[in-house]
């Protein structure tokens, strides 16, 4: 079928396994430029594998470090006449050019917050892999299913207090307006979006599969978190959704007492504010990112998920001497670029200034929307989106 971009508010209804294919490809491209990862990871499972961070971090670990992958991630492949999820093709496009370098890479999909998937996933290490000597959790979702009480929790995106009003964007129409976003109204909406993006799944992954032994001398485990500029900190660090990564990055000192006699560590990664599905889904964020990005790119700073993943591998995780530098609550930071003060100063300068009128010419709008419809696998170059394309595309590992 012939397939176009359709849009319903911040997500995208349709995906293109060719565009996917593109895209991986372009990041695969992208890490080979930077040549080998030094004692690098070489078995290594992603939760959370099939877009965003999740993705680029699966690609940074096979194709910087020659590493057997295992992926998993919650997608839908075609049915009926109807086509598969951005992240069904691109874990498509993954193991086909993984198989054809000779790597190793298998996927599972399904609930990664279900003990039955973990249970499907320590099976897959055993008769793959044996062990796994990094797990990357890389879960975004707005909402979980308790594995073991079978609540279903569903997370909010709102400030905490007093209301936030600031501006935001509608990225597909360029007009600028004041949002006012209440606060929470009961500490419920709290603790349930803790229980969505806090640190407890990541818990009983890290305990399941060191109880199965599956986890190898060693092992490093990462999350990724987000802290961003005070003008966003209302809806995100001190919103709902900070007091979640407050929860994952509380589970690093709990993590590192499980993995203590195995010599493993866990670390949270600050990464940096980008385009991907969930982030677009944020009020007042998505021109906070429309501006980061001209002002990144105007001072060559600009990074996406692959060059922040390949970053976090090569200079932070797996350094020469192995050091690995934290910063004073013991995270990584590779939001540095991001957080640089004259980033920052300029940033919020041209914050005062954004309006419908100027947006265009103070922010990467265009670069933006681009970078939105390329993370479904259109608008990409090289790709031909008038020839008819094949819609069930398979994941090669999955049946
Ligand atoms: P994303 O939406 O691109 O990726 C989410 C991944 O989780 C996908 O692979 C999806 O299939 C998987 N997933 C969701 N629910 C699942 C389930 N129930 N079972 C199995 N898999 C499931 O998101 P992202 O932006 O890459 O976010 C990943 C992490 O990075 C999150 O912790 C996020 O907070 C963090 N982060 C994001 C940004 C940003 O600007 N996007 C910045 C810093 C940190
Ligand atoms: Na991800």
């Amino acid at each position: 079928m012939i397939i176009q971009p359709r849009t319903r508010g911040f997500i995208c209804l349709t995906a293109h396994p060719d565009g996917a294919l593109q895209a991986v490809k372009n990041q695969i491209e992208y890490v080979k430029s930077k040549g080998k990862i030094k004692n690098g990871p070489k078995k290594v499972l992603v939760i959370g594998a099939s877009t965003g961070f999740g993705l680029s971090s699966r690609i940074a670990a096979a194709f910087g470090s020659d590493a057997a992958t295992i992926g998993v991630f919650f997608e839908k492949p075609a049915s009926e006449g109807k086509m598969g999820t951005a992240g069904w093709y691109n874990s498509a496009a993954f193991e086909k050019e993984a198989h054809a370098a000779g790597l190793c890479a298998k996927s599972i999909n399904g609930d990664a917050f279900s003990d039955d998937i973990k249970k499907q996933t320590i099976d897959l290490i055993k008769k793959d892999l044996g062990q796994v000597d990094l797990v990357v959790y890389s879960l975004a979702s707005p909402r979980r299913t308790h594995p073991k009480t079978g609540v279903a929790y569903a997370s909010v995106l709102k400030p905490i207090g007093q209301p936030f009003t600031n501006k935001t964007v509608d990225f597909h129409t360029g007009v600028v307006s004041d949002i006012t976003i209440n606060p929470v109204e009961n500490d419920e909406d709290i603790a349930n979006t803790i229980a969505v993006m806090g640190g407890e799944d990541w818990k009983f992954w890290i305990e399941d599969l060191k109880a199965a032994g599956v986890l190898a001398e060693g092992v490093k485990t990462v999350a990724y978190s987000y802290i961003g500029p005070e003008l966003t900190f209302p809806i995100y660090r001190n919103g709902t959704i900070g007091q979640a990564k407050n929860d994952l990055e509380a589970t690093v000192p709990v993590l590192n007492e499980l993995l203590k006699d195995l010599h493993g560590v866990s670390y949270v990664s600050v990464n940096k504010a980008l385009v991907t599905q969930s982030s677009s889904a944020i009020p007042v964020v998505p021109l906070y990112i429309s501006l980061l990005y001209k002002v990144m790119k105007a001072k060559g700073t600009h990074e996406g998920t692959i060059e922040q993943m390949q970053r976090l591998f090569a200079d932070r995780l797996y350094t020469e001497n192995g050091d690995v530098a934290l910063d004073s609550e013991g995270r990584i930071r590779i939001d540095d670029w991001e957080m640089a003060e004259d980033v920052q100063a300029e940033v919020a300068k041209y914050w005062d200034k954004v309006t419908t009128e100027t947006l265009a010419e103070i922010s990467d709008i265009d670069g933006y929307r681009k970078e939105f419809f390329n993370l479904f696998g259109f608008e990409l170059e090289g790709v031909d989106y008038e020839k008819d394309t094949d819609e069930n595309v398979k994941v090669p590992s999955i049946e």
